[in-house]
């Protein structure tokens, strides 16, 4: 490859911007000539393209959000748009892409990939819902957002013994509840991926209200149901009031921790040195420490699988 691109694509995440940087500045470092796309796929389609230099990318490995944009195009999942995509690469003689973004964007990269561009994928959603790596790009960084959230939740319920039902993101995914439920202690984590028992849940908080505990913070990752609802129906069976909190977009924002821009600069670098290997049509990931290459025909075909285990830990420490 002698001319590479690089796109955000679906929901942004915090970290992508350091993403950016580090497969533009890698690919100008090895000789490249490096181009970015504007609004993920929908770019590719009105061919809003330009060439990047080393100054384009200054000053945004802190900043959240993407300056590449992103958008959820559906004429992309078009053949037609495919075809019109992978054209406007073609005219300019780029033949390798970079695609940031979550299983949708892992999607559209395949089918480029099956069209002749050499493409890799970085995982980039806030969710961690991408099988083959152990963390996505943004995740960290949602599960700080969360973690102090509830730490200030937890302050004022322990003041009035209330107790919380907190709504996170993730889609279907049950990561940023685990992950954020672990590190703030919280009483229940409620996820997609696990059965539960809201009599169960009932009775012990009022239980732990009746032996001395202050607070209680139940935690509902969004691909459950509404936290509204969760509370309703714990109000129903043991009359305690939850109050309600729904995090929202505020966790896909704000500057990444330095976790997140470590695993972004280092996937983006990895993959821009993949393609001038030879590789192509994989998703980058890190598994163990390790940064790993998948199939990505595999990897949107798979689940990804959920750790038991910290789930059973996070169940055991609080009670
Ligand atoms: O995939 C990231 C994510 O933030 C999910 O957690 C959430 O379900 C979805 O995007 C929200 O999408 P939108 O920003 O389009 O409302």
């Amino acid at each position: 490859v002698k001319k590479i691109a690089v796109l955000t694509s679906g929901g942004d995440s915090q970290g992508m911007n350091a993403a950016v940087r580090a497969v533009v500045r890698s690919g100008l470092y090895h000789g490249l000539e490096v181009f970015a796309v504007q609004r993920g796929y929908a770019g590719l389609i009105n061919d809003d393209i330009r060439e990047m230099d080393l100054r384009s990318v200054g000053d945004i490995i802190q900043r959240g959000g993407t300056i590449l944009q992103t958008a959820r195009c559906k004429e992309f999942l078009t053949p037609e748009g495919q075809q019109l995509g992978a054209e406007n690469l073609r005219k300019r003689g780029i033949d390798g892409l970079v695609v940031i973004g979550g299983d949708g964007s892992y999607q559209g990269a395949n089918k480029l990939n099956k069209l002749g561009i050499k493409t890799m994928g970085l995982p980039g959603t806030i969710d961690n819902d991408i099988p083959f790596t152990d963390f996505t790009i943004g995740f960290d960084t949602a599960v700080s957002i969360v973690v102090d959230a509830i730490n200030k939740i937890r302050d004022t319920m322990s003041s009035h013994e209330r107790s919380s039902v907190v709504e996170v993101m993730g889609r279907h995914c049950g990561d940023i509840a685990l992950y954020s439920g672990l590190a703030s202690g919280a009483e229940t984590i409620l996820v997609p991926e696990v059965p539960y028992d809201l009599d169960e849940i009932a009775n012990r908080m009022s239980e732990n209200f009746k032996m001395g505990k202050r607070h209680s913070i139940i935690i509902v990752a969004e691909g459950v149901g509404k936290g509204e609802d969760i509370a309703a129906e714990i109000t129903k069976r043991n009359g305690i009031e939850p109050r309600v909190t729904v995090l929202g977009h505020i966790q896909r924002g704000g500057t990444p921790t330095h976790n997140d821009r470590i695993l972004a600069s280092n996937l983006g670098d990895f993959a821009v040195r993949k393609l001038l290997e030879g590789v192509s049509g994989k998703a980058c990931g890190i598994i163990k420490g390790e940064l790993t290459v998948t199939d990505i025909d595999l990897v949107v075909n798979s689940k990804k699988q959920f750790n038991m285990e910290l789930y059973e830990l996070a169940k055991r420490l609080s009670q």
